[in-house]
């Protein structure tokens, strides 16, 4: 486990190569019950370069309404699939967290893609971390503080990396400068997969 920076954890190649294999099956049902769909940046109407796709009772969407999450497909209406149960295992063993994931997204990179620095800001629970997959080609990923103009830094992801950002490092700017074509063979078209899993609601308190 690395920390390059306080409450950012890098788990290097945490899922194996069978384990990975085993993923991208699971996101094969994943997409035919929920299909892959082109996010747009609210008010502009702007395309992301990046498709995406939700598991879990909440999916993250992005229209020219704005950024929000909703219980079904924004194109079938129907309810998410269920999150698979490798990364129900993983968010256990990583989270530190007392409550299940409600959302995972699922962003798929074409080589040319790429993800603009942002915050994840949607949440109304940011005590939970949040947990990021990647599988297929590497990327150079940005780090940078809780402020736009922050310095940043970047370093690589690989197919099977785990990484966490809680506590500090919740609200910290992020993004993907670019896809390093030819990186993997997981996924035969090339190109990258993201699996963000994140907590949105608050808990309910315990009893007793
Ligand atoms: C995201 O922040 O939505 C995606 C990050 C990544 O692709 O690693
Ligand atoms: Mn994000």
């Amino acid at each position: 486990m690395i920390a390059p920076l306080p409450g950012l954890r890098l788990h290097p190649g945490y899922f194996d190569r069978a384990a990975q294999e085993a993923l991208v099956e699971a996101l094969r049902a994943v997409v035919a019950a929920a299909p892959l769909f082109t996010p747009r940046m609210p008010k502009t109407g702007k395309p992301f370069s990046v498709r995406m796709t939700n598991c879990g009772r909440l999916g993250w969407v992005s229209d020219a309404a704005g950024y929000r999450y909703q219980t079904t497909h924004p194109d079938t209406g129907a309810p998410w699939p269920a999150i698979p149960a490798a990364l129900l295992h993983a968010w256990e063993a990583l989270a530190d967290y007392p409550a299940p994931p409600e959302a995972c997204l699922v962003n798929v990179y074409a080589p040319t893609a790429r993800m603009g620095l942002h915050q994840d800001r949607d949440e109304e629970d940011f005590e939970a971390p949040i947990l990021s997959v990647s599988l297929g080609d590497s990327c150079v990923f940005r780090f940078g503080g809780t402020t736009r103009g922050a310095a940043t830094r970047s370093f690589r992801l690989h197919s099977g990396d785990a990484l966490t950002f809680g506590g500090p490092a919740r609200l910290a700017f992020h993004g993907v400068d670019r896809i390093l074509p030819g990186t993997s063979t997981l996924l035969a078209q090339g190109g990258r997969i993201n699996l963000t899993l994140r907590r949105v609601t608050k808990p309910a308190p315990a009893r007793g």
